[in-house]
């Protein structure tokens, strides 16, 4: 039987065509898609800027540098994620502080983020809420909590491209919007929901701050006459700040393009899909996750009493399915700076029963039931 991931790129002909367009022109890098790609998707997100990056690695510690994170610093982030949501305040020296989450979302708890400010009200520079899963942090929310103790928001919307939540007016907010956040981050690795391979972004309504990155994006070198100090000439350049270069190629940003034009269409059948697995699941000794209109779905967790056996069973029939994430305070990194298990415990009970399910658009139908069919033969064997 044919493997099943659980996710996976999707990638059409005229993707292939757009990719190929590119390497038949001038530009393979520093060139016209990487504008057109950041303006198509601030529009297609809701926000006044976009910078396009190497990956959402990247796009995170360019993040950290633009808000000058130092050694005396500390920040806050959810221990569900990715290493590198916290991994970008460690790159400037700063420290990690993390707050339990939500039993029912899976999301950064902000009565335990209340209560870390409360106990150290000026402890604290920023925080880095994650959109876990496709599922919006209510950033509304957050910022009436991060403005009385004066931290800044870096959103880290890297599953949650299409996402939003319903803010106090009845306004959609879109994920990674930055109408709450100061900045915003999202990774186009091939699991997500737009594929370049690598690569990332970064969104912001912040002109300084946008300007910023732009400068630290390529090596903090600026070509712009306006901002020199002199000008010997054409080929003049100035280095003002300790950049980077992570910059995102003209063949990434033209796959990004053409995937970005299918982005809702992705969107509809992540949520197709999980409308099954919701019904499908029901009456099975397992949770399945909220539901929510704003979900984008980037991953399909179910939590079950057996998911070692599980997890086996279901790789026995070529059903791969992963567990995100192994909790970023228990990674050896983390536990010798002092973290331990213990510290979070809804977290860990979490992390002791999630399983991420194939969820990706071109899972097909036939495909989806051999997942549930494979599920419910588990449970009628479990005792
Ligand atoms: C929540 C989260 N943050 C950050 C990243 C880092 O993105 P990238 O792999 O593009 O560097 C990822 C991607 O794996 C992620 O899932």
């Amino acid at each position: 039987m044919k493997p099943i991931p659980y996710g996976r790129q999707n990638i059409t002909e005229e993707d292939i065509q757009a990719v190929a367009e590119v390497l038949r022109s001038d530009f393979l890098t520093q060139g016209p898609k990487i504008d057109e790609f950041e303006k198509k998707f601030a529009e297609y997100i809701g926000c006044k800027y976009a910078v396009a990056v190497a990956n959402g690695t990247a796009a995170l510690h360019l993040c950290t540098l633009a808000l000058d994170v130092n050694a005396s610093q500390k920040v806050i982030t959810t221990p569900i994620t990715f290493a590198a949501s916290a991994n970008c305040v460690r790159y400037c020296g700063g420290e990690v502080a993390f707050a339990d989450i939500d039993p029912k979302s899976y999301l950064i708890d902000l009565n335990k983020v209340e209560s870390l400010l409360k106990k150290n009200p000026n402890s604290y520079k920023g925080i880095v809420p994650v959109d876990f899963m496709g599922l919006a942090v209510n950033l509304e929310e957050l910022k009436q909590l991060t403005d009385k103790y004066g931290l800044w928001i870096i959103e880290d919307a890297c599953h949650a491209p299409g996402g939003y939540f319903v803010d106090s007016k009845g306004t959609k907010q879109n994920c990674g919007n930055s109408n709450f956040a100061d900045l915003a981050i999202f990774s186009f690795h091939p699991v997500k929901h737009i594929a370049t391979g690598e690569g990332g972004m970064v969104t912001t309504n912040d002109k300084k701050l946008y300007e910023k990155l732009l400068l630290l994006r390529t090596h903090g070198i600026t070509k712009n006459p306006a901002l020199m100090h002199k000008n010997d000439g054409g080929w003049y350049y100035e280095m003002q700040e300790l950049g980077y270069n992570y910059r995102l190629s003209d063949m990434q940003a033209a796959l990004g393009i053409s995937q970005l034009s299918r982005a809702d269409e992705g969107l509809a059948r992540r949520k197709e899909i999980a409308a099954r697995y919701d019904v499908a699941f029901k009456g099975l000794a397992l949770t399945t996750p909220l539901s929510d209109k704003g979900h984008a779905y980037h991953l399909y967790v179910i939590l079950t009493e057996h998911r070692k056996k599980l997890y086996d069973f279901l790789r026995s029939k070529n059903i791969f399915c992963q567990v995100h994430y192994i909790l970023v305070h228990t990674l050896p990194y983390y536990q010798q700076l002092g973290w331990k298990t213990g510290d979070f415990p809804n977290a860990e009970s979490y992390y002791e029963r999630c399983l991420s399910l194939p969820m990706y658009p071109t899972l097909s139908n036939e495909d989806q039931t051999r997942v549930i069919e494979a599920i419910k033969e588990f449970y009628t064997t479990i005792k």
